[in-house]
């Protein structure tokens, strides 16, 4: 039987975070990633613009041959998802802040995301929203390189929905796109919660679930990638350096 791709797609280099948690758990599917960072960055884009360019890169995926695609981006998974799989016709997973779980545990809990997520989860009683505007930008440029002080700027421009200043202490911090894991020891830092989460591993372990549906014969080739699209040069080598260095 054919063997397909398991696609992930995002923005840029914040999708890596999602693929890292998917090859921890299947380390013999075969992967292909897309950094769409010619485009990016999306959280401030419009609906219309992100459907337009999601279609378009769906489309370069599809000519591998994917048997999933997975929208690494918590944005896209907030905006386009559903569209774009009825396009696609493809099985498409999205990843989302578990801001709702977080909230009835009673946790006082932040939620940190772009402006195009930030908008879909105000709203939620109890749970405070961060939008910042040009963190995921800031990220995509400078990786591991982007330093608390940059971080202390983004956050003091972000825009806290309901509104006042941010509370001393939050139980639960949630990290609503994937760019921000890059600087997590750095949000831990800031706001010093009892725990920082992201929606990617409960992600992972879905696409796990699907796979092993059609997955009964054990896979014996190690796992592969390959770049398509707009991802930039350093951005393989990022990538390169993460499966060297954590799984092989
Ligand atoms: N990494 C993406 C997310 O999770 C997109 C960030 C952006 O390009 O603004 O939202």
């Amino acid at each position: 039987m054919e063997e397909k791709y398991i696609a992930l797609l995002d923005s840029g280099v914040g999708g890596l975070a999602l693929l890292y948690e998917l090859i921890k758990i299947m380390p013999h599917e075969k992967y292909i990633y897309l950094g769409d960072n010619k485009n990016a960055p999306y959280g401030s884009r419009t609906q219309s613009d992100l459907l337009e360019l999601s279609v378009k890169n769906t489309e370069e995926l599809m000519r591998y041959g994917i048997k999933a695609l997975v929208l690494a981006c918590n944005t896209l998974s907030a905006t386009v998802l559903h569209k774009l799989e009825y396009y696609a016709r493809v099985k498409t997973f999205g990843v989302y802040p578990p801001a709702e779980s977080c909230v009835m545990r009673g946790e006082r809990t932040l939620l940190c995301a772009t402006p195009l997520t930030a908008g879909k989860y105000t709203g939620i009683k109890g749970l405070d929203v961060l939008s910042l505007n040009e963190l995921a930008k800031d990220v995509e440029r400078k990786k591991f390189e982007l330093s608390s002080i940059d971080l202390e700027w983004h956050l003091s421009r972000g825009n806290l929905i309901p509104g006042g200043s941010v509370p001393a202490r939050y139980d639960t911090v949630i990290l609503g796109c994937t760019h921000y894991e890059f600087i997590k020891s750095k949000f831990y830092d800031h706001f010093r919660p009892r725990r920082i989460i992201s929606g990617c591993a409960l992600t992972a372990r879905m696409v796990k679930d699907f796979c092993s549906i059609g997955n009964k014969t054990k896979k014996v080739s190690k796992n592969q990638l390959i770049f398509a699209g707009e991802c930039a040069y350093e951005n393989r080598l990022f990538f390169e350096t993460v499966v060297k260095g954590s799984f092989m």
